[in-house]
Parts: structure tokens; sequence; C-alpha cells
């Protein structure tokens, strides 16, 4: 039988006291909501639900995918009601199997999913459902289960005596597997009279009533756990985090102190690099063998070649780093960058939509902008590459082997020819040509004992 998916996500999110919606809140790149489709696709669903509510059109934007369909529930009126709502966008409602969880829960993976599945088939329950044991944790529908240990009902945390609280500490992992049959008892939910919802939960007492077969599937708190709260948020970014550390450093990455380092699941590092404290490695990253990154570092979509060294506070945006090249302290390389081998970049140095040839070196203060560089080039100190006139951006050409003195201004568009000289001071207009020396300053003129003659006006004023 085929399985249909339909993920929970309409609701506010009061505890997070936020004005974006709680699925969309962001670990580790990715919203909250992204883990749960992404998971649930491995299943190769028919159709794939999800429930939105107030802020729906934020979520789908975001979300961003055609083969999700959005269903809108006006009234955020429970996950009992949600389910319903979704139930008519089925593909052949009746005839699927439905796989029912909540949007809030990123740890969920899809082995986890498939076990749940199997063990739903292998023991032809009507509804399965996931569950676990976590003492420390509040705020969890708990299971209930008769003398012979069978499933007969969730009662809600809020709803539980402390004598149920004691008894039931199995909770509720709010992923859900149906036979078709189950969805027909939807419409038996009552609104529970204190908070007024309807509960997905009450249909487990519902179908066990019935004497359908029910069945609660232990897994680990660490793949189910769900967020409803910023602390809940942190923890759970941490345990991503963790993981996606330790896969490295499984790989012969070392991590001086992994939790400080927050890595993205899109990230691969090479052996033996070496990652410092407080550093963000992003995106689709690619860091190759032998690296250090040395703390206060952020790494966002861009490629590292091996044995690079980026050094303390260095931002590089969606660049690329060829192998060899020392890159910081405090430099940026922002996006569309191609640094070449053996390239030193510097303290306060800005590159941006820049190709610097292989041996080239920029070590202090430039901001170097729509330019291609050659190899072996010399940028002295305080370089500026004016690119922008306003309008519009112009290029700068410099080519191998020349050397720009320091605090120079390269007025775009410019051509450095191979080997030439920029004196330093200079304000460059007009292309150089090869082999040149170029002086565009005001000539320097010593005007003697000016200040002797200044400080004796200065007495005789007096
Ligand atoms: C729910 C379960 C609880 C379980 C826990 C697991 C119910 C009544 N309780 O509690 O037994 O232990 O999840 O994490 O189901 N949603 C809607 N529409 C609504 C209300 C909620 O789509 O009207 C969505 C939310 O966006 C969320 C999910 O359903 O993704 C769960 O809702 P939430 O309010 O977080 O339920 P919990 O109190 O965590
Ligand atoms: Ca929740």
């Amino acid at each position: 039988m085929n399985l249909s998916v339909v993920i929970l996500a309409a609701g506010r999110g009061k505890r997070m006291r936020s004005s974006i919606p709680k699925v969309l809140h962001e670990i580790l790149g990715r919203p909250m909501l992204q883990y749960s489709i992404d998971a649930v696709k491995a299943l190769r669903p028919e159709k794939l639900v999800v429930v939105v509510g107030n802020s729906s059109e934020t979520v789908s934007k975001r979300i961003n995918d055609k083969n999700v369909t959005f269903v809108l529930q006006k009234r955020l009126l429970g996950t009992g009601n949600a389910l319903s709502v979704a139930r008519n966008s089925l593909k052949g409602p009746g005839k699927d199997t439905i796989l029912a969880l909540n949007g809030d829960c990123p740890l969920i993976t899809s082995a986890t999913l498939k076990t749940l599945l199997k063990k739903h088939r292998r023991d032809g329950n009507v509804l399965s459902f996931l569950s676990f044991i976590d003492d420390s944790l509040s705020g969890y529908g708990r299971v209930i289960r008769n003398d012979n240990g069978d499933v007969t009902g969730i009662v809600e945390d809020k709803h539980a005596t402390s004598e149920e609280k004691s008894i039931f500490r199995e909770l509720n992992g709010g992923v859900y597997i149906m036979e078709p049959e189950a969805l027909d008892w939807l419409g038996r939910i009552r609104k529970n009279s204190s908070s007024g919802e309807y509960y997905l939960t009450d249909i487990v007492n519902i179908i066990s009533k019935k004497r359908g077969k029910v069945g609660a599937y232990q897994c680990a708190p660490e793949e189910i756990r769900g967020i409803n709260s910023r602390e809940e948020l942190h923890e759970i970014t941490m345990l991503l985090n963790r993981g996606n550390v330790f896969k490295l450093m499984k790989k012969g990455v070392t991590f001086i102190k992994p939790d400080s380092s927050f890595v993205h699941s899109s990230v691969s590092v090479g052996k033996d690099t070496v990652v410092y404290p407080n550093t963000f490695i992003e995106g689709r990253t690619a860091i190759g063998k032998n690296c250090i990154i040395f703390p206060g570092t952020r790494i966002y979509q861009s490629i590292l070649g091996d044995g690079v060294t980026v050094k303390d506070n260095t931002l590089i945006e969606e660049s690329r780093i060829r192998s060899g090249s020392v890159i910081g302290p405090f430099a940026h390389i922002r996006p569309g960058s191609i640094i070449g081998r053996n390239v030193k970049i510097g303290n306060f140095v800005e590159v941006k939509n820049t190709r610097v040839g292989d041996g080239s070196k920029a070590s202090h203060l430039t901001y170097l902008g729509d330019a291609e560089i050659g190899r072996e080039v010399n940028i002295g100190a305080g370089t500026i590459t004016c690119n922008y006139d306003g309008v519009d951006k112009c290029k700068t050409v410099i080519e191998s082997g020349a050397f720009i003195g320091s605090d120079s201004q390269l007025v775009a568009p410019v051509k450095i020819g191979k080997r030439a000289y920029v004196a330093a001071g200079s304000t460059i207009t007009k292309d150089v040509p090869e082999g040149n020396l170029s002086i565009s300053r005001a000539k320097q003129k010593n005007l003697k004992k000016w200040v002797a003659r200044k400080q004796s006006g200065v007495k005789k004023k007096n």
C-alpha cells in the first residue's frame, strides 16, 4: 500500500514568543520544518502535505518546494483538526497509509521512520506511533497502557494527574502511522473543554476502544524530541551540531572545542584539518586536508584547498581559496573571489569578486574589488581599487609580477602591465604599460629652517 505524509506545522508556537512562525526558526542553516520534509522524502511518499496556519505564505515561500502541497488550517483548533483539514488534499483519500508527524521535531531521521513503518506493518496495526522515555522533560503527552501492556490512550501532560504522571512515564513523540480507516475516526474526536482544541492524540483512545490494534514503539529521545521554546531550540541545535561535528571528527578532523564550532550538515572537511573554537562552517562548504581554521572565523558556501590557513576573525563567503594560501587575521573575502595557490591576504584586507593569481600578496589594509590580479603580484599596504563611480562597477587588471606601492588608488577601469611598478601614494587613472614605473603624486618640497621660522613667529605674537 502506498504512503502519504502529513506534516502538522500550523501552530502559532506561542511558547517561542516570536513574530515568525515556529517552524521557520533556523537550525544550522535550515528552517526547522525542512528537517521533517527531508526526512520523510526518503520514504518516497505518494503525496506530501504540510498543514500551515496564519503565516501560510511566509512558510510556503521559504520552503519553496514543488513536491509539497500546502494546506491552510484557518482556525488553529488543535492537531486533530489539523489532520482533518489535510485529509481532503490527500491523493485518493481512504487508500493510502498515512504518516502524520509534528513539524517541530527536527531530530527525526528517515531510518527511524522506516523502522516504525516496518513494525507497523509487521504487527498489522491500525495505528502506530513513536514514544520515548526521558524523565527530565515535561509538556509531552503520556502513553497510557493497561495491565497487559496494551496502549489504550494518550493523556496530555497538562491534563494528567500527578498519579498518572508517576505511572505513565512513556512520552508521545508525535509521529503516527495510520491505516486509512483510522482517519474515519477523526470526526469522533471531541473538543477538549479546557483548551478548546481537538487533540489528535485522542484518536488512540478511540481506536483502542473499538478494539483496533494500536502500537507504541520506543526510540531514543535524541531521535524525537520536539521544540516548543527557545531553550529547546538551543538544546536541539546543539544535539544536531554535535552530530555534524562528530561525523567529521570520525573522518580525522580535529575540533578543539566541538560545542563552540557550528557546522552545517552539508559541510565536508579533509583529514588533519584543525578547527579552533568560535567558528562557523556553513552551507555547501568544502575544506581540504591539513588546514587550520583559527578562532572567530565564518566560512560560508566556499571551497578551500589543502593546507590553507585562515587566521583569526576572518569571514569568507561564496569564494574559492586554493591550496597553501594564508587568509587573515581580520580579512573579508566576499562572494565571487578566487584566490590562487600560496597567496597571502593579510590584516584588514577586503576582496570582492576578484581573482588573485598564485603567489600574490596583499598583506595589509587593502580593498580589491572587481579585479583580475596575476601571479606574484605585490599589493602594498593601503591599496584601493576604486571600482565604483557611483553608477557602474569597473574592472582593475593587474598583470603578473607587478608591484603596487603602498597607499595607491587604482581608478578603474585601469590596467597595470606585467612587472610594472606603481610608486607609493599614486592615484592611477591611466593604464601603466608593461615594465613601466608610474608615479602620480605632487613633487616633494623641503622648506629650509621652516620650523625655526614658525617658532620665532609664534614667540613674537605672544
Ligand atoms: C504534541 C502532542 C503530544 C506530544 C508532542 C510531541 C497533541 C495534542 N499533543 O504536543 O502528545 O507528546 O506533540 O512533540 O497532539 N499544530 C497544527 N495545528 C494546530 C495545533 C498544532 O498544525 O492547531 C502543529 C504545530 O505546528 C506543531 C504540531 O502540530 O508542529 C504539534 O503541536 P504543538 O502545539 O507543538 O503540540 P505539543 O503541545 O508539543
Ligand atoms: Ca510541540
